[in-house]
Formats: structure tokens, sequence, C-alpha cells
């Protein structure tokens, strides 16, 4: 049976995810920090589809934290077909306010993590029989939005790992990210701010969490030509001026 590990499984992107994988076929070990509620709720949803599933707690931001996650699925497997890198912080700073502390836990959670939760997985990674990556990157890591600049970074450094190991880990392991525009409006944005983000999307619509949760489907089970490659996942937004 294949097995896929999810980051950030508990809410939102990562729990549109596992239910896809999980109907997929996969079994999977999944990942939460803080949503244990929400972690306990999608293990729960897709063993009903009659999957095997592991639970790890983790800090991302943390070497410890990133080695948990690893030593869990060692634990529980010889190999590994899939991860998904999809935990991740946003945070909005002006550029002359961001705190190196702010700066580094940016890149610890959003770049380090997935840099080397990947080398701690490769073991199992080269073991499988077709094994992919996914990172979630950002349409925000190509292109400059104001007062983003810690997350802009981060993301621009998750693009070019997604190349880099893509080039790196070939033939054997694909590596592919999906860079979303606006998937689910963070919950605190007002009506003004999501019709002005809307104005500016061609589709007409935000993207939901089940649209990643195909495009994630496509790059692991359905292109096994397709490798250092991101999807842009934004409804045509990163294609207007
Ligand atoms: N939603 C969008 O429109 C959008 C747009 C562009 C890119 N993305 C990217 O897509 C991914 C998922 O987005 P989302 O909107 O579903 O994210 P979200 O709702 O903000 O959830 C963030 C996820 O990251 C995990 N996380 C945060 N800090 C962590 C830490 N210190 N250690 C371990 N895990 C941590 C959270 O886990 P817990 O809740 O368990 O703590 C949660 O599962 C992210 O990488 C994001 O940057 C999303």
């Amino acid at each position: 049976m294949a097995l896929a590990l999810i980051t950030g499984a508990g809410v939102r992107l990562g729990r549109a995810t596992t239910l896809a994988l999980a109907e997929a076929g996969y079994d999977l070990v999944l990942h939460a920090n803080r949503s244990l509620a929400g972690l306990s709720e999608v293990r729960d949803a897709a063993e009903t589809l009659g999957r095997a599933i592991h639970t790890v707690q983790a800090d991302l931001s943390t070497s410890e934290g990133v080695e948990n996650v690893a030593a869990t699925v060692r634990s529980v497997a010889t190999s590994l077909d899939v991860i998904v890198h999809n935990a991740g912080i946003f945070e909005r700073v002006a550029y002359e306010a961001i705190t190196r502390e702010q700066y580094r836990t940016m890149q610890a959670i959003n770049l380090e993590a997935p840099f080397f939760l990947t080398q701690a997985l490769l073991p199992l990674l080269r073991a499988a029989h077709a094994p992919s990556i996914i990172h979630l990157t950002d349409i925000g890591g190509e292109r400059a939005v104001s007062r983003y600049a810690h997350y802009g970074v981060s993301k621009a450094g998750l693009l070019m790992l997604t190349r880099q190991l893509a080039v790196e880990l070939a033939p054997h392991i694909r590596v592919n990210g999906i860079s979303p525009g606006t998937v689910a409006f963070p919950e605190d944005y007002t009506e003004e701010q999501r019709a002005s983000l809307l104005r500016r999307v061609p589709a007409g619509r935000e993207g939901t969490p089940e649209d990643v949760a195909r495009a994630v489907i496509f790059l692991v089970r359905d292109a096994p030509y397709v490798t250092g490659h991101v999807i842009a996942l934004d409804g045509g937004r990163s294609a207007q001026l």
C-alpha cells in the first residue's frame, strides 16, 4: 500500500489534501502542531475510507520537530511514496519592522522544515516505487507583495528548492510545487478586502482547498513525466499585469 506524509494536515488545504489522498488509496502519516482537534477529525474521516492512519504532533520551527516527524514515518514504514509539504506561516509586517526572530521563524517553518524533512526521509523515498514530493509555494514567491518580505523570500526559496531537488534527486524522485493565489481567504479578511482581491482574479472566484487537493492528486498520481514544475493555482491572477 502506498504511503503519503502530509504536514499541517489538520486544517484547510492540508485537510482537503489528506481526504483526497485517502480517497485515492494512500495510507497516511498526518502531522499537525496546534490543530489537534482538526487532526483527530480528519484522521477519523480518512479512516472511514479504509485507510491506515498514523499521526504526529510537532513544531516544525525546530529541528527536533522535524526529526520527530521523520522518526514517526520511519517507525511505521520502510518506504514512503509521497510528501506534501503543506505546513506554513503567513504574516503581514512592513519590511523595516521585521525582527530577526520573525525572519528566522518564517524561514524555519516555510523553508528549512521542507528542506531537512525531505533529507531525513530520503532513504524511505528511495525505497518507494515512484516517489513524489509536493511543495506548497505561493504566487507571492515570484512577485513582490508589499509587507510580506520575509514570507515572499521563504516561498521563493521553496520554489528554487523544487527545481533544485527535481534535478538532484532525478530520475527516481519527482519534485513539484503548487503555487496558490488566494485559496480560502484568511478568516479575518473583510468583505472589502475579499472583493478587492477577486477583482484581480480572471476566474472570478477564490480557490478552494479542494482545487489544491485535485492538483496534488494530478501531480503525484497522474503526471509521471512532470518534475521541477510549479503549477500556478490562482484562477489566472498571475497571468495578467
Ligand atoms: N490559503 C491560501 O490562499 C494560500 C495561498 C498561498 C500559499 N498557501 C500555502 O499553502 C499552505 C497551506 O495553506 P493554508 O491556508 O491551509 O494554511 P493555514 O490555514 O494558515 O494553516 C497553516 C498550517 O501550517 C501549520 N503550521 C503553522 N506553524 C507551524 C509550526 N510551527 N509547526 C508545524 N506546523 C505549523 C499549521 O498546523 P497547526 O494548525 O496544526 O498548528 C497549519 O496546518 C501553506 O504553506 C501556505 O503558505 C496558501
